[in-house]
C-alpha cells in the first residue's frame, strides 16, 4: 500500500471504530451519490477520473510556454487558490529551488503574491523581478477577492511597462470561473489565456484543476503522475472494508478523538519539504470543519525545529490535542555522518549513520515520549515523496475531510465564516455599498 495509516499509537479500541462505521459508510455514500449537504460542491470526488483532457493538454502547453518565456513565474492567489500548488511544489522540489541555477532547476523560479496585503512584500518582489523575464498566473475562482486583485493590478502594470500590452498578454495566464467574475471579464477584455475552475469544485479542493496543475507543471513536476495518484486515491479510498481503507481509518480516528474532547489536531512532519502541505491541510480542514461551534482546530508542527518550542507544550501542556505524523518511508538522501579525528563535540558515536536514519530515531523517540505524555499519535506512512504519492495523499486528505464534515454534521464545502472579516474590511476601506457598517465600525474603533 502506498499510503498506510498506522493506528498502533492512537490509543483507540476497535469497538470505538465499529460503533461509528455505519455513519461513516453513510457519509461515504452521500459523497459518492452527491446526496449530502453542500452537494453542489462535490465535483472533486470523481474529478481524477473525469477531468477535462483537453484542458489538461492546454495546461501542459501553457506550462511549456511559461518555461520558455520566463525566469520567474508569479502565482497570484489566496487560500485554496495557491496553497495546493505551493504545497506540491515545496514537497517535490529542492528546499533551495529558487536559488538554484536554471540549469539545475530546469524550470522558472516560482514566487507567490496576493496571499497577503503587505506593501513591503509586494514592493520587494516587484523590485526583485525588475530585471527578470516574468510570467504571471493569477488565480481566483470568484475573481473578486481583494488580496489577489490588488497584487494583480501591480503585476499587470509591471508586465505592461516591461513588455507592452501585447507582450504582457503573452505572459499572463488566468485561472478563474468559466463565465462569472471581474477576473473573467478582464481576461476576455484583455485577451489573456484562461483556464477554468469548475463550478462544483471549491478552492481548497481544487489542486487537481488548473488552479494547482498550471503552477505545478510550470515548476517541472510530472502532473500525469500527480493525477494518477489522485485516481489511485479515488479507487482505493472507496473500498468498503475498513481495514483496507486508510482514509476511512483516518477519518474515524479524528472523529473518535474529537469526541474525547481532543480539540486540536497537530499535523507533524520531520522534513521541511512537507511544511506547505501542512499549510494546505490546515486550510482544508479549518475551512471545512470549523462551523456551528464545532470542529477540530488544525495546527501543525515541524520537527525537529518545533521540538525545541512547541514540543514542551505538546509533552507537558493541557491534554487537549493529538498528533498525526507524516512519515516518508523512503530515504530522501544518503548523506552520512563522518568521523572527525578530534571529536570535540562527541559525535563520533554516530559515524556512518545516515542523517535520515538519525531523523527516524528522533521520530521514534518523540513518538514514545508524546504517547507516554498522554498524546495519541496516528501515523501516515507515505512510501515515497514523489508526484504520485503526493497526488494520492491530497485525495486521502480531501476525502477524509469530506467524510469528517458529514460525521460532524456540518457542510464541509462552504466557508461562511470567512465573509465576516471581508465585510468589515470593505466597510473600513469605505467600499461603496457598506456605508452603514462603516459608520458602525468606526464608532467602535
Ligand atoms: O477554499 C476556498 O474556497 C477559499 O479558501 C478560496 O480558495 C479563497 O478564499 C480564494 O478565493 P478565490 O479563488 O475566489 O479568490
Amino acid at each position: 500500500m502506498s499510503i498506510r495509516f498506522d493506528l498502533s499509537y492512537a490509543n483507540i479500541d476497535s469497538s470505538e471504530f465499529e460503533s461509528r462505521y455505519q455513519q461513516l459508510a453513510q457519509a461515504n455514500d452521500d459523497l459518492n451519490n452527491k446526496t449530502g449537504v453542500g452537494n453542489d460542491f462535490l465535483g472533486w470526488v470523481d474529478y481524477p477520473i473525469k477531468y477535462d483532457q483537453d484542458e489538461f493538454v492546454r495546461i501542459k502547453e501553457a506550462a511549456e510556454k511559461i518555461k520558455e518565456r520566463c525566469d520567474a513565474l508569479v502565482v497570484i492567489g489566496i487560500g485554496g487558490s495557491y496553497l495546493g500548488a505551493k504545497a506540491v511544489i515545496t514537497a517535490l522540489t529542492s528546499p533551495f529551488y529558487n536559488e538554484e541555477p536554471r540549469a539545475v532547476r530546469k524550470a522558472p523560479k516560482i514566487y507567490f503574491a496576493g496571499q497577503n496585503i503587505s506593501g513591503k512584500y509586494l514592493e520587494k518582489l516587484l523590485a526583485l523581478l525588475a530585471d527578470q523575464e516574468v510570467c504571471v498566473n493569477v488565480i481566483s475562482k470568484s475573481g473578486t477577492t481583494t488580496e489577489p486583485a490588488i497584487a494583480f493590478r501591480f503585476f499587470k502594470q509591471f508586465l505592461e511597462d516591461k513588455y507592452g500590452k501585447a507582450g504582457a498578454q503573452e505572459r499572463i495566464f488566468v485561472t478563474t470561473d468559466a463565465a462569472r467574475g471581474a477576473l473573467k471579464f478582464m481576461a476576455d477584455e484583455e485577451g489573456y489565456e484562461t483556464f477554468v475552475i469548475p463550478d462544483d469544485i471549491g478552492g481548497r479542493y481544487s489542486v487537481y484543476t488548473a488552479v494547482g496543475l498550471l503552477p505545478i507543471a510550470a515548476a517541472g513536476i510530472d502532473i500525469d503522475a500527480l493525477m494518477d495518484g489522485g485516481k489511485s486515491g479515488y479507487e482505493e479510498y472507496n473500498k468498503p472494508e475498513f481495514e483496507k481503507n486508510p482514509c476511512f481509518q483516518y477519518a474515524l480516528y479524528r472523529n473518535v478523538l474529537y469526541n474525547r474532547s481532543k480539540n486540536i489536531e497537530i499535523l507533524v512532519d520531520y522534513d521541511p519539504s512537507l511544511e506547505y502541505l501542512a499549510e494546505w491541510w490546515k486550510q482544508l480542514f479549518g475551512e471545512s470543519d470549523g462551523k456551528d461551534g464545532k470542529g477540530l482546530f488544525p495546527a501543525s508542527a515541524h520537527f525537529s525545529t518545533d521540538l525545541h518550542s512547541l514540543g514542551q507544550m505538546i509533552q507537558d501542556g493541557p491534554k487537549n490535542h493529538f498528533e498525526t505524523v507524516i512519515v516518508i518511508e523512503a530515504d530522501q538522501s544518503d548523506l552520512k555522518v563522518f568521523r572527525d579525528e578530534k571529536n570535540l563535540e562527541g559525535l563520533n558515536y554516530l559515524t556512518g549513520w545516515e542523517i535520515d536514519a538519525v531523523n527516524e530515531k528522533a521520530f521514534m523517540g518523540t513518538l514514545l515520549a508524546h504517547v507516554d505524555g498522554g498524546v495519541p499519535n496516528g501515523i501516515i506512512r507515505l512510501k515515497k515523496l514523489d508526484a504520485f504519492h503526493i497526488g494520492k495523499l491530497i485525495y486521502f486528505f480531501e476525502k477524509a475531510c469530506g467524510l469528517n464534515g458529514y460525521l460532524l454534521g456540518v457542510n464541509p464545502f462552504d466557508q461562511p465564516g470567512v465573509e465576516a472579516y471581508k465585510k468589515n474590511m470593505f466597510a473600513l476601506l469605505h467600499k461603496p455599498g457598506y456605508e452603514d457598517l462603516t459608520a458602525e465600525l468606526e464608532e467602535r474603533l
